[in-house]
């Protein structure tokens, strides 16, 4: 892969989003395989599967974004793929509820990241298209976040409490792949 250098603020910004924005995707989709590995013959099956198929894209596009760009995955992305999967499972393996939480929790950090990336983009003026996909992408997220809703996320027992610490996890993990 062609690493490019970045000299000004905001290509580092850009640089610094895409890899964050990857690493988030992806591990939002090794959450999903979580969860469908231990739902397999669960009713809520396809409700999660085509969540999982919306990740996928959205993780599909951004690995399309950082080659065109030529800027480097996070070192931490074992940590993404293990850590995604192990949280999709755990809270999968304690009930459906806890699952959905799981979604709410994440989608929820997820759109403030996006909302601020907004933000920023729209300052800059830098990079309309990358703004664009960040949109749509959030749009997608609160979405999957109403469907877990619906889906009695906030029914699991000890919701505060563990939406709470998956959205620690969520945050310390984005603000790391930032800088690594
Ligand atoms: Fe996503
Ligand atoms: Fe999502």
């Amino acid at each position: 892969m062609n690493f490019k250098n970045f000299n000004s603020k905001n290509d580092k910004e850009i640089e610094q989003m895409i890899r964050v924005n990857q690493a988030g995707e992806f591990g939002a989709k090794r959450i999903y395989d979580g969860q469908l590995a231990v739902l397999k013959n669960n009713k809520k099956y396809r409700i999660i599967k085509k969540m999982a198929d919306q990740e996928e894209q959205h993780l599909k596009t951004f690995n399309k974004i950082m080659i065109e760009k030529g800027i480097r995955p996070t070192v931490l992305s074992p940590l993404w793929d293990i850590g995604g999967f192990v949280l999709g499972a755990t809270t999968a393996s304690i009930s459906t509820e806890a699952a959905m939480a799981c979604t709410v929790a994440v989608e929820e950090v997820i759109d403030k990241h996006y909302e601020d990336q907004k933000t920023l983009l729209h300052k800059s003026r830098k990079d309309k298209k990358l703004l664009k996909t960040i949109e749509k992408f959030r749009l997608e997220e609160l979405e999957h976040r109403d469907i877990a809703l619906k889906n009695n996320a906030e029914q699991t027992r000890n919701y505060k409490t563990l939406t709470k610490a998956i959205k620690t996890i969520t945050s310390i993990a984005i603000f790391l792949s930032k800088k690594i």
